[in-house]
C-alpha cells in the first residue's frame, strides 16, 4: 500500500512512519508540505497518489490555541479539509487524529463514538471542525479520536514530569482532571489493525484504563523509582488560559464492535515507554 504521512516530524507521526515501514510510505514534515496550502496539498498528493493519507499534522498547542484561533482553525479545520479534498479525487483513503478535547467532560461515564460532543476551548472546536469537514467531503475515511498522548519524539506530559524531578524535591499536580493515557507506538499499532479493513468511520482509541493527572504522574514516578513529593491540586489552583474537559475518558467502543482485543492498560504501556528511555 502506499501511503503519506503529514506532520511525520511530530511525536505520532514519528510512531506512525515506524509503524509502517512495511508499506510504501512518505513521510513529510511540514516545511515539506504544509496542510493549510490547498495548491500545496492538492499538487502533493495528485503527484505520490498514495493509496491512504495519514494525517498527524495538527497545531497541538492547546493554550496558544486561545490566542491563535485563526491559525488553529487553518491548521486543525482547513488543512484536513485540504487532504479530504485531495485525497477524494485521487480515490485515495484517509485516517485522521481528532481529540478527546470535543467533549465537554460533564459525563459520568466513558464517552464513545455515539455521544454529543461540546468542545470547550478553541483547540477543540477546531479539531470537531475538522472532523465534520472530513466527513462531509469523503467517505472513505477513518477519524481516530484519541487521548494524553506520549511517546518517544515530543514533548509530552512524561518528560515533563521527569525533568521537574530533576529540578524539585517537590511539586503540584491537578487531580480533578481524568483520562486515559496513550502511548505513542500503541495507537500507531492500532491504525495499522484499522486500516487492513473498509471499516470505515469514527473511532475512539486509547489505552485502556484512567487516571488523573496526578494519580499518571504518580504511577511515572513509582515505576521510575524516583522519590519526590507530589501534592494534589485542582484545576483552579493551577490556571491556564484553555478550559480542559474534567472527564474526558473515552471508551474504544466502535474498536469493540468490530470484536478488536482491548489496547493494553495505560500503566503496561508507560513501563515499556519508560524502559525503552533507558
Ligand atoms: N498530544 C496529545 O496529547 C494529543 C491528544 C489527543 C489528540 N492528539 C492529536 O494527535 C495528533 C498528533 O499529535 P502529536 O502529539 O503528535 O502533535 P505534535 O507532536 O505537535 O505533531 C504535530 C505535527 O504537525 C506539524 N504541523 C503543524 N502545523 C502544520 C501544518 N500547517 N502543516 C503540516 N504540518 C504541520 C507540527 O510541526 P511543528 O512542530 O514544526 O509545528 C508537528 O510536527 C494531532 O492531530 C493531535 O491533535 C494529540
Amino acid at each position: 500500500m502506499k501511503v503519506l504521512v503529514t506532520g511525520a516530524g511530530g511525536m505520532l507521526g514519528t510512531d506512525i512512519m515506524h509503524a509502517f515501514k512495511e508499506h510504501n510510505t512518505l513521510g513529510l514534515t511540514k516545511p515539506e508540505l504544509d496542510i493549510t496550502k490547498i495548491d500545496q496539498v492538492t499538487k502533493t498528493i495528485g503527484q505520490y497518489k498514495p493509496d491512504l493519507v495519514i494525517n498527524c499534522a495538527a497545531y497541538t498547542k492547546v493554550d496558544d490555541c486561545e490566542i491563535n484561533k485563526d491559525l488553529a482553525f487553518k491548521v486543525n479545520a482547513l488543512g484536513p479539509r485540504n487532504l479530504a479534498i485531495a485525497c477524494q479525487s485521487q480515490a485515495a483513503a484517509i485516517v485522521h487524529i481528532s481529540t478527546d478535547y470535543v467533549f465537554d467532560g460533564t459525563a459520568n461515564r466513558p464517552y464513545t463514538e455515539f455521544d454529543s460532543t461540546k468542545p470547550l476551548g478553541v483547540y477543540g472546536q477546531s479539531k470537531f471542525a475538522g472532523e465534520q469537514l472530513i466527513k462531509s467531503l469523503m467517505t472513505r475515511h477513518f477519524i481516530i479520536r484519541t487521548s494524553w498522548l506520549y511517546g518517544a519524539n515530543g514533548p509530552n506530559f512524561v518528560e515533563t514530569m521527569l525533568r521537574l524531578a530533576k529540578e524539585y524535591s517537590e511539586i503540584k499536580v491537578v487531580n480533578d482532571q481524568q483520562g486515559s493515557p496513550t502511548y505513542t507506538k500503541d495507537l500507531a499499532q492500532a491504525v495499522v489493525e484499522l486500516i487492513k479493513t473498509p471499516a470505515y468511520g469514527l473511532y475512539h482509541l486509547t489505552n485502556s484504563g484512567n487516571c488523573t493527572w496526578y494519580q499518571f504522574a504518580k504511577e511515572i514516578f513509582r515505576i521510575e523509582g524516583i522519590d519526590i513529593k507530589v501534592n494534589p491540586c485542582t484545576t483552579e489552583a493551577f490556571p491556564r488560559p484553555a478550559p480542559r474537559p474534567k472527564y474526558s475518558v473515552m471508551e474504544n467502543y466502535f474498536w469493540k464492535l468490530h470484536g478488536r482485543p482491548p489496547m493494553r492498560d495505560y500503566k503496561e504501556a508507560l513501563k515499556e515507554y519508560l524502559d525503552s528511555r533507558g
